[in-house]
């Protein structure tokens, strides 16, 4: 029997906000935030394309991107960010994908089943692990996920990408991208979505494009039609405008104001390495608990590939483990569920193919102190599940 307090914890989280996306709006949201937004103007407006110019300028400004680097917005979310780069880019040469959770397989199974090409390696590895990253060949197209959302397993670092490479390095970052440093230079394409890290809103997707990636979109056809909304290039030329806020199709403005209003925070708070900082503080609370706990463990097993936003936990408890899958999923619906009607933390259930546990965000907008007010309900909450087996 694990050793876990049942006593009810008095002090609840003041914002029970911990979904990996949309996660937490950012400290003293309101949506007075939007009052400013341009709304019931055309996107063409002068007013509107500065709005959506100055979301790009402060994204470019926080995250240091390097110089002749473009960053544009982009229709459906940090997905069609994806599938743009995806189906933009790829049938030039050799494909290698790592996939270890279920974007980084949903990404490969895309290449393979939807764009058919057959000159594709994919490197995979179960949950909780990566695959072999030396094992990725740069001579080729390389596809993969920064931070892989559904195991909170991330890689390291960029150290296993060569600094010159004769394939594009295309990198889903979405949970990655205004929490971890990225070696922006490394990569030719990175995505993601104002939904994870900056609390911000779905609908739209952030691309960052490296020159190597203009060379790619301006000298390769791809042999498969492009729906208007996946075309970065017109007449064989980039569309820049694209990559000064004349968005290919109708963005929506209350979304950018949003973004302008976390990026805003993002800045005043010190930018990207007080995001850094918060959110390895966020991690450090949970790690602590993980240490001491008797029933739980990071999915992730190694500790330099777990994940500080995206954090995923595993139950080890012996009577968990000796549940067949149906009863630990039920489980560990239990804890989450039992949270969730306490008003202590929504949306902590793990994504659903990813093994039973939990899955709690650590972005920078969510409160150190509410993570610590979180852990005690957890063990409550199993306890509460044990004794209800
Ligand atoms: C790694 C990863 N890629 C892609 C997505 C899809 O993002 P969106 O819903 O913004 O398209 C997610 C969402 O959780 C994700 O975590």
């Amino acid at each position: 029997m694990p050793d876990v307090t049942a006593a009810k914890p008095k002090l609840k989280p003041l914002r029970p906000h911990f979904s990996s996306g949309p996660t937490a709006k950012r400290p003293g949201w309101s949506a007075a935030a939007l009052a400013a937004a341009c709304l019931g103007r055309s996107h063409r407006s002068k007013q509107a394309r500065a709005k959506l110019a100055q979301a790009l300028e402060l994204s470019r400004k926080i995250l240091g991107l390097p110089a002749g680097y473009r960053i544009g917005i982009v229709p459906g979310s940090d997905t069609g960010a994806v599938e743009m780069a995806l189906w933009s880019l790829l049938g030039a040469r050799g494909v290698d994908v790592l996939a270890w959770e279920a974007f980084g397989r949903s990404w490969a199974s895309d290449i393979a089943r939807q764009l058919k090409l057959t000159d594709l390696r994919t490197l995979e590895a179960p949950y909780g692990k990566l695959p072999d990253l030396k094992a990725a060949d740069f001579s080729r197209d390389v596809v993969f996920t920064w931070n892989g959302t559904t195991s909170g397993v991330r890689v390291p670092d960029g150290d296993w990408i060569p600094a010159a490479h004769d394939g594009l390095v295309i990198c889903d970052a979405t949970s990655a991208v205004f929490a971890m440093e990225l070696p922006w230079a490394k990569l030719d394409v990175v995505t993601w979505s104002w939904q994870k890290v900056l609390g911000g809103e779905g609908a739209h997707g952030l691309i960052v494009l490296s020159p190597r990636a203009v060379a790619r979109l301006e000298t390769h056809e791809p042999g498969w039609p492009l729906p208007k909304i996946f075309q970065l290039t017109s007449k064989g030329k980039l569309n820049e405008g694209l990559f000064r806020g004349e968005t290919i199709n109708t963005p929506s403005l209350l979304v950018v104001e949003d973004a302008i209003d976390a990026l805003g925070w993002a800045e005043r708070i010190g930018g990207l390495p007080a995001l850094i900082r918060r959110t390895m503080a966020n991690f450090a609370v949970i790690d602590r608990w993980v240490a001491a706990s008797s029933w739980a463990a990071f999915l992730a097993e190694e500790p330099a590939t777990r994940s500080p936003t995206s954090i995923c936990l595993k139950i080890t408890d012996a009577d968990f483990l000796a549940r067949d899958a149906e009863g630990r999923a039920a489980f560990a619906k239990a804890i989450a569920d039992r949270l969730e009607a306490e008003g202590v933390a929504f949306d902590i259930a793990p994504y659903r193919d990813a093994p039973p546990g939990l899955r709690i965000w650590g972005g920078a907008t969510v409160e150190t102190s509410d993570l610590e007010a979180l852990l005690p309900w957890l063990d409550w909450a199993f306890a509460e599940a044990r004794r209800g087996s």
